[in-house]
């Protein structure tokens, strides 16, 4: 029996001013705005200019979720960023944001698991201080995709955004983590992934990385749709059984926005109407692990999500991988932030 429990107490987000249209992309790659809004329920996304890094984005929505819960960052244990995009492969992103925030002694680590990353995170987090260890840890979910997104190949340029979301999880007396369920199968990285970069193919071999395309990501994207819509309403179902809660209990589903097809298969088959669930992908596309605290804090912008109501948290991703939270909502505020400007970085040896 757990002697804490976790809660969310602020929320924040940032996502950059640059905005990529279906008509942008129809000048890019041979597409329409017909076939994209079809397809994928996509109008715009958010992206990042040429030097903008996933840091410009995080460090403004953590320091927005701290000041929306009326914390300073001294106040938090422990940092966990979500990022298939990180500024480096390492130092962790969540170093830097912790350095940023003035706290540059706290224990801070990346989860990198792709667009499930978010709902990895909030379990990590929620564990964490279920079992006692800290009192708050800070969970940010944030993505450049446009970094690592083929805008000469249309089966996925169309798809991806920029953004970060971020949410302090605090101790509290009431536990409003219900239930979880967490998954991956990595028998077919092929199936949706990024090759250049690791060991398999490393930056130090770069003229085979450009030649091949192979710092970019890789999609089938029929067998990735076929996955998500079976995988997302079977994971709601198993973190819903633990919470011992039936989906006619859910108040809102807050599922991954990878393509509104996939968000309205994955309602049908839970038996959940539309107007319970929380969409945004019109506006933002496919931001990975940053969809889910987008999506969140703009339906907590709009007040659309009310004390006591019961989120189900939904994602699946590269991995392949998969995740679902249940989330007892208690008030907590919300707070937009602008991104930073980019800045130089570390500058080679
Ligand atoms: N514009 C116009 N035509 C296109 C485009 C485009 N942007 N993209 C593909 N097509 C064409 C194809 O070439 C194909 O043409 P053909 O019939 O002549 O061969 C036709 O449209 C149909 O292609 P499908 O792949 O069957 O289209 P589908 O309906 O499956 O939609 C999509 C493609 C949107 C990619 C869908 O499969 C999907 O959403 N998959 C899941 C993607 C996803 O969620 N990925 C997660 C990534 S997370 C991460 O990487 C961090």
């Amino acid at each position: 029996m757990n002697t804490h429990g976790a809660t969310i107490t602020g929320v924040g987000f940032c996502v950059p001013t640059g905005v990529l249209t279906n008509e942008d992309l129809e000048k890019l790659v041979d597409t329409s705005d017909e076939w994209i809004v079809q397809r994928t329920g996509m109008k715009r996304r958010h992206i990042v200019g040429p030097d903008g890094v996933t840091s410009d984005l995080a460090i403004p929505a953590a320091r927005a979720a701290l000041e929306a819960a009326g914390k300073k960052p001294q106040d938090v244990d422990c940092i966990i960023c979500a990022s298939a995009t990180p500024d480096y492969l390492f130092p962790a992103l969540a170093c830097l944001v912790a350095a940023r925030l003035g706290v540059p002694g706290k224990p801070a680590f990346d989860i990198s698991i792709a667009c499930s990353g978010f709902v990895y995170a909030l379990t990590t987090a929620a564990s964490l201080i279920r079992a006692g260890v800290y009192r708050s840890v800070l969970v940010v979910g944030a993505e450049t995709l446009s970094k690592i997104t083929d805008y000469t190949d249309r089966t996925t340029c169309v798809l991806f955004g920029d953004g970060a979301g971020a949410v302090l999880v605090e101790r509290c007396a009431e536990d409003c983590f219900l239930g979880s369920d967490l998954g991956s199968d990595g028998s077919d990285p092929s199936v949706l992934y990024l090759p250049g970069g690791g060991s398999r193919f490393p930056y130090s071999r770069n003229g085979e990385l450009s030649a091949q395309r192979l710092g970019y990501i890789k999609m089938q994207g029929q067998s990735v749709f076929k996955f998500a819509v079976n995988q997302m309403a079977a994971s709601a179902r198993a973190a819903l059984a633990q919470a011992g809660l039936t989906t006619a209990e859910i108040d809102f589903v807050v599922p991954h926005q990878a393509n509104l097809r996939i968000v309205d298969a994955t309602l049908k088959m839970l038996g959940v109407p539309s107007h319970k669930c929380i969409v945004n992908i019109a506006e933002y596309g496919n931001t990975s692990a940053a969809s889910i605290p987008l999506a969140l804090a703009e339906a907590l912008e709009k007040g659309m999500i009310a004390p006591r109501s019961v989120i189900v948290m939904v994602a699946f991703g590269g991995g392949l991988s998969w995740g679902s939270v249940v989330w007892r909502w208690q008030a907590a505020p919300v707070k937009k932030a602008q991104p930073l400007e980019p800045s130089p970085g570390a500058a080679p040896a």
